[in-house]
């Protein structure tokens, strides 16, 4: 529950995002005046930008329990029926990794989330007989990483879609200063401002981060987080001034190292470093494309120039 009440519980707590939050107040305040369930809600985007959080806050605003559940966890119809028959009315359901649900799961979930209700299936063969039974009103905040990995079907049925951006340094940097207040930790502007800079738009990495330098702070130090004790960590954690870590060099050395920069696909960098290719595609690359590190042709990835500088090499001649 510690880990749980360092995350914003309301909406006016919440640093960022400032789009997704603006409609999401609007579309709450709606529903609770009409006396509603709300709306069910897709949120998309790299992982650790805040979709759990954001569910948690979706229920407490709502005034209703939250239900989390994550897609590789519902194996049959059976499992995802269990889920739905044993919510009170408007009720959050969260599904994480949305993307991973199998196609007989989310057949049930179709008409659940428009109708409200189950068809289930009895008996087998020419006896077999489909009833449907109600459900109480409840709202699905599904979370995924790209929503181009949701069949169009289900991409559909939800009524809120909202992509979460990576945050500024500002906004980091305030939520490193939150955080840091939260655990009773002092720290100085610098330091919140070198974390900031350092977590790849990324609250769960600032506030991994925090946790690391306020280690180093206990024990080599007096247990308050400044610049010089940020920084002496960073290096330790072998996190650089971009905030890219071992994975994102062994990725960006490799291209230029085997492959001269590229264009490579992305199996192939993968095979060379050991790393899954979700993994890169969807943890690592989407903060290098960000960034202008990396560049995706048709031919495959390419490092820019600013790779090269970043590692103090040369710009190879054509
Ligand atoms: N902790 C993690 N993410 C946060 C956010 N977006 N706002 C405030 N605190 C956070």
């Amino acid at each position: 529950w510690a880990e749980l009440s360092l995350r914003p519980q309301r909406l006016s707590q919440y640093i960022g995002q400032q789009t997704v939050k603006e409609n999401l107040k609007v579309f709450i305040e709606a529903a609770k005046m009409r006396e509603e369930s709300l709306d069910h809600v897709l949120l998309y985007g790299p992982p650790g930008l805040g979709k759990t959080t954001l569910a948690t806050i979706i229920s407490n605003e709502m005034g209703v329990n939250l239900r989390t559940t994550a897609g590789p966890a519902i194996e049959r119809p059976g499992d995802l029926a269990a889920i739905l028959t044993a919510l009170e009315p408007g009720d959050v359901l969260f599904i994480d990794e949305i993307h991973r649900l199998n196609r007989a799961v989310e057949e049930v979930l179709y008409p659940a989330m428009e109708d409200f209700c189950l068809d289930i299936v009895i008996g087998k063969g020419p006896s077999a007989r489909s009833v449907r039974l109600d459900l109480p009103p409840f709202t699905l905040v599904g979370a995924t990483t790209r929503a181009g990995m949701l069949s169009a079907p289900l991409r559909d049925r939800f009524g809120v879609v909202s992509r979460l951006e990576y945050y500024t340094h500002e906004e980091l940097s305030e939520i490193v200063t939150r955080t840091a207040d939260v655990m009773e930790v002092e720290i100085d502007v610098n330091a919140s401002a070198e974390i900031a800079r350092r977590s790849r738009g990324t609250p769960r990495i600032a506030n991994r981060l925090l946790r690391r330098v306020r280690d180093f702070a206990q024990v080599r130090a007096d247990g308050s987080v400044n610049d010089a004790i940020t920084n002496q960590a960073l290096e330790l954690l072998q996190v650089d001034k971009e905030g890219l870590d071992h994975i994102d060099h062994k990725l960006l050395r490799g291209m230029i190292e085997k492959f001269r920069g590229g264009p490579v696909g992305l199996d192939t960098i993968a095979a060379t470093i050991g790393e899954e290719s979700h993994t890169i595609e969807d943890v690592y690359e989407p903060y290098l494309l960000q960034i202008g590190f990396l560049q995706r042709t048709p031919r495959g990835r390419m490092v820019t120039h600013r790779v090269y500088d970043h590692f103090n090499l040369e710009v190879p001649k054509l």
